[in-house]
């Protein structure tokens, strides 16, 4: 019987600076806040299945490093199962990120390490993991090749299939057709329809695009506007929670990705597993940091029956 969430993607360590400004190219700014944490959209979203509840296997690789270690001290504390092999001649990843002191907006700079060599033979060697749960997640931060292969393993095996283009890099058309959904946000819907998309309006254009392509089901993420949730059988438009002030926006997107998957592994329906991860989200985004801003079972619970 499958079980439980298979994320593949990356971890990388999290450099989050606070400032008012991003300096320009010859320029030095003083920042004002600084903290390191563990990241990466891959190991975010596992963390947020994880304290959602779910039982969650992370593919991946790493250096032997410091931030390997970071990386295997996390997924222990969050009792989530590595299938991380570690290599010598690479780093661990690391991002940059840009933190807007007073909105919270983020840039980010993301070098993946040894993640970045993750190919078709390294899912294959985690073909059990795929095939044993019931939700396969995967982005777009290491290499695209793997995350065709690792959806190809869970489509075969009747794993539901969840692809978060992110980031909104290039794939093979013939991804979508394997793609029981995709959830780009606003910004990766656009890049990949070439259409504009900033309302709910847009969204709807930008799922039938989806659907058109051979995607079951397409999950948009619109910022403080929601989601949109959109297949054959309709649309339905899931507004934000308010979980109280945003103080970081980073990570938003993995979190609702983490709670969607986690909710689908416990047979919720899409709409329910989409308000899920949306409320997941809602309360990652008054908080500090990615992964350490995921909620746990009880807080989503609670903002989910408040808001009834
Ligand atoms: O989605 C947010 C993540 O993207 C950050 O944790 C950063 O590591 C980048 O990979
Ligand atoms: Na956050």
């Amino acid at each position: 019987q499958q079980r439980g969430v298979a994320v593949l993607g990356i971890f990388v360590a999290d450099l989050a600076f606070r400032a008012a400004q991003l300096p320009g190219v010859g320029q030095t700014i003083a920042g004002s806040g600084f903290a390191m944490g563990p990241g990466g959209k891959g190991s975010n979203q596992a963390v947020a299945a994880a304290r959602a509840g779910a039982g969650v296997t992370f593919i991946s690789k790493l250096g032997q490093d410091a931030f390997a270690a970071n990386a295997l001290a996390l997924w222990a504390e969050e009792g989530i199962t590595p299938r991380t092999p570690q290599v010598a001649d690479q780093p661990t990843g690391a991002a940059f990120i840009y933190v807007h002191e007073v909105t919270g907006a983020n840039a980010i700079i993301v070098v993946p390490g040894a993640a970045a060599l993750i190919d078709a033979a390294d899912v294959d060697a985690a073909a059990d993991a795929i095939r044993g749960a019931r939700v396969f997640v995967t982005q777009l931060e290491q290499p695209a090749g793997a995350a065709q292969r690792g959806l190809e393993l869970a489509r075969a095996a009747g794993t539901v299939t969840v692809f978060n283009p992110a980031p909104a890099l290039p794939f093979d058309d013939a991804v979508y057709a394997l793609c029981d959904y995709i959830t780009p946000n606003e910004h990766e819907a656009a890049a990949l329809s070439g259409m504009t998309v900033e309302t709910i309006d847009d969204a709807r254009r930008a799922g039938d695009f989806f659907l058109a392509k051979g995607v079951g089901c397409a999950l948009i993420t619109l910022g403080d506007k929601g989601a949109l949730l959109h297949s054959a059988s309709g649309s339905v438009h899931i507004p934000v929670f308010n979980a109280g002030a945003v103080k970081e926006t980073t990570g938003a997107g993995d979190a609702f990705n983490g709670g969607f998957a986690a909710a689908l592994a416990e047979g919720a329906s899409p709409l329910e597993a989409a308000r899920f991860g949306s409320a997941v989200a809602a309360i990652s985004v008054t908080r500090a940091g990615t992964a350490p801003s995921m909620p746990t079972r009880a807080e989503v619970d609670a903002l989910m029956h408040r808001a009834h």
